[in-house]
């Protein structure tokens, strides 16, 4: 809980955003903020900078935009660097991801070129359809967390940044579950003596960055902060962290949906969702074990949402199938279809048919700078440990160990809002609406 006698750290100086992985969504993002910059394109999907706020009572009519209520970075105080296992810049990476049109990469190629990968922390055993070799060596683990480390205090001097966070945007590595060396700061860092091969590339990278009290943010479906060992450590840093896989296309939709029929007490029997698409990231989850990360990630929504276990009349029997299929020619614009079949008064049976023809790295994008101004916003806020908060923008939200993840992009939302209107000392919004609504009948 934050303590209100200590004010906001005001947002001085710059603010570096480290990104390991440059490829679809961090050049989507990096080229975005740029461009925005520049003038002319606008940063949408992003609440920091196009969303307004509710204030007060709905008589008071205040509805700031939530970057004027609240202190956050501003895009111009921004500096970008990264790490990847390729040694493409910003801007061929960018080409290459074939999100942005070339004639707009081509109005910032001067700013892009410039931002060049440093050498990744990278294992193949974790992400076995990449083959880079712009890969740091190394004698242990320990070793390579230090030299993460150097890498990101050479960029703050470099850039004279006065803040950092981190946004993993890499590959989804293979599937891997809760292992000794992860439940304890302790043996962790034994583990990193010992080159114990559950620490994963992404593992180091978030250590790195909560042993120096910097904000991590997992994008992607891995466990990374998620283990009980870097909760500790983001702890004993007074370091928030937030994960995990940014919340986009299908389960976005999903997390729309799936609240509304629940509730109008609609039931479900099924829910099967196929997706095509043709990126570096469609590439990695061709991989069975780089999929069942993804999987698993996706498929713990609906369960949240319809609570099956205290509503088995209309939930009990749902089924649900997740699909993704690596499909070269769709690139970077997946296609996803989701079959509902659902019931209602009586239990006759309906169907739901839904085909989003979407962009992955044009969802994301935003949800990245959004995320990288709301860490920055919580450390110096003096917030610490998992951000709930920022639920609504993952997947697969990181919570309080023994908690079940809220679901519901409304409630996600209202819980975002509120967090913020604590932040500013403004009254919590509870939609009750009683005390001034009497008045308002009795006035007339
Ligand atoms: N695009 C979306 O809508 C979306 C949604 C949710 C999650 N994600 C996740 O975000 C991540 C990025 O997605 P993308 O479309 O940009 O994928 P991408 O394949 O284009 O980019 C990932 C980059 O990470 C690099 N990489 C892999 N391991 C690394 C390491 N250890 N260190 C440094 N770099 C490393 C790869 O070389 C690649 O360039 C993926 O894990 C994806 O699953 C994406």
């Amino acid at each position: 809980m934050r303590d209100h006698s200590e004010p906001i750290i005001p947002a001085a100086g710059k603010l570096g955003i480290l990104i390991p992985g440059l490829g679809a969504v961090a050049t989507t993002f990096i080229a975005g903020v740029l461009a925005v910059r520049r003038g002319g394109a606008q940063p949408v999907g992003s609440l920091t900078q196009m969303s307004n706020i509710r204030l007060g009572k709905r008589t008071e009519n205040r509805y700031p935009k939530i970057k004027d209520f609240v202190p956050l970075a501003g895009l111009d105080d921004l500096e970008f660097g990264g790490w990847d296992v390729y040694e493409d810049t910003v801007y061929e990476a960018a080409v290459k991801a074939q999100v942005l049109d070339r004639a707009l990469l081509d109005t910032i190629r001067p700013e892009l070129e410039a931002l060049v990968p440093m050498k990744a922390a990278f294992d193949r055993r974790f992400v076995k359809n990449l083959d880079g070799t712009h890969v740091k060596t190394f004698s242990t683990l320990y070793d390579l967390a230090e030299q993460v480390m150097d890498d990101m205090r050479t960029f703050q001097a470099a850039r004279n940044c006065s803040r950092l966070v981190m946004v993993w945007c890499g590959s989804t590595e293979i599937y891997h579950e809760l292992a000794p060396v992860h439940e304890t700061l302790l043996a962790f860092e034994a583990g990193l003596h010992a080159n114990d091969s559950h620490i994963s590339p992404s593992m180091i990278y978030a250590y790195a960055a909560l042993k120096q009290g910097v904000p991590f943010v997992n994008g992607a479906p891995n466990l990374t902060v998620d283990v009980p060992a870097l909760l500790e450590l983001a702890h004993e840093t007074r370091t928030p962290i937030a994960g995990k896989d940014f919340k986009t296309g299908q389960t976005l939709m999903k997390t729309i949906l799936a609240p509304g029929l629940a509730a109008r007490a609609l039931g479900v029997r099924g829910w099967f969702s196929t997706n095509i698409l043709g990126n570096r990231d469609g590439l990695v989850l061709d991989d069975p074990d780089n999929f069942k990360t993804k999987e698993v990630s996706k498929l713990s929504v609906l369960e949240d949402i319809f609570r099956p276990e205290d509503n088995p009349a209309l939930y009990g029997d749902i089924y649900h199938k997740v699909r993704i299929n690596y499909y070269p020619p769709a690139g970077d614009n997946k296609e996803s279809w989701d079959n509902i079949d659902l019931f209602g008064w009586l239990g006759y049976p309906m169907q739901i048919k839904i085909d989003f023809l979407c962009r992955d790295s044009i969802l994301a994008a935003p949800l990245v700078l959004d995320l990288a101004l709301f860490m920055d916003l919580a450390k110096r806020a003096g917030m610490s440990g998992v951000q709930e908060w920022l639920s609504f923008y993952l997947k697969s939200p990181q919570t309080a160990p023994g908690l079940r993840p809220e679901h519901d992009i409304f409630q996600q939302l209202m819980k975002l809002q509120n967090t913020l209107r604590y932040l500013m000392g403004e009254d919590l919004i509870t939609h009750l609406g009683l005390d001034y609504y009497e008045d308002l009948m009795e006035a007339r």
